[in-house]
């Protein structure tokens, strides 16, 4: 059954895990995008599946504009509340062409990030070939989902590898990023990390 993501909303960022999930997602991302560097002030990233903007907010700081897109109407109530200047929220689906099509919105984004929405997704490999579009060339695309055992559905390295591939997307780096523990239980994390073909 597909998950309600409204009602996870009010207490969304109450929630240890969620945070450190979200600091542990700019960790590793700085590591690939050298996205703290002043050439990034001017750039626009695109928060793909952004809940209540816990990334958004890490990366707001650093570039010109972040869009920030959910399905949930209550996750962007709850990151409209915080009034980040420099975010602009969006409740639609992406995968919806009506959404796109003549969307000044959906362009020159030279990052675009999804963080723990991938693997909830219907479709993952055809929402990639959608977020992959309004990259600008050598423009970035960076996931991190649970990682699932190879022999397992969900996300898994070599998925993500073949997504990448079929979507001209270069891989930077796909691995397991870090983990999460839930009652002694670890839980990794697998980032991927491509840039738009030159
Ligand atoms: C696990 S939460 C992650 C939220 C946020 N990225 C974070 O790390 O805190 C998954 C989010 O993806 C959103 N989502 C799921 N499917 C989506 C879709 N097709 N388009 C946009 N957002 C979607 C949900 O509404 C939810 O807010």
């Amino acid at each position: 059954m597909a998950e309600n993501w409204d009602e996870h909303a009010i207490n969304w960022d109450r929630d240890d895990h969620v945070r450190f999930y979200a600091d542990q997602a700019f960790a590793s991302l700085i590591v690939h995008v050298n996205i703290q560097d002043d050439e990034w002030r001017t750039r626009r990233i695109l928060d793909f599946g952004c809940g209540t903007g816990l990334l958004s907010e890490r990366l707001a700081p650093l570039v010109a504009d972040v869009v920030a897109i959910d399905t949930s109407q209550s996750m962007i109530e709850v990151l409209d509340r915080k009034e980040i200047g420099n975010v602009t929220t969006i409740c639609a689906d992406i995968d919806d062409p009506a959404v796109r099509i003549d969307a000044t919105w959906f362009s020159e984004f030279d990052l675009v990030v999804a963080s723990s929405v991938c693997g909830f997704l219907p479709d993952y490999e055809a929402t990639l070939g959608v977020l992959a579009q309004p990259l600008n060339e050598g423009g970035f695309f960076a996931q991190w989902d649970w990682l699932a055992p190879d022999d397992e559905p969900g996300m898994t390295v070599s998925r993500i590898a073949h997504a990448f591939d079929a979507v001209d997307l270069i891989p930077v780096h796909i691995g397991q990023a870090f983990s999460v523990t839930f009652d002694g239980d670890e839980m990794p994390v697998v980032m991927g990390v491509a840039r738009h073909r030159r």
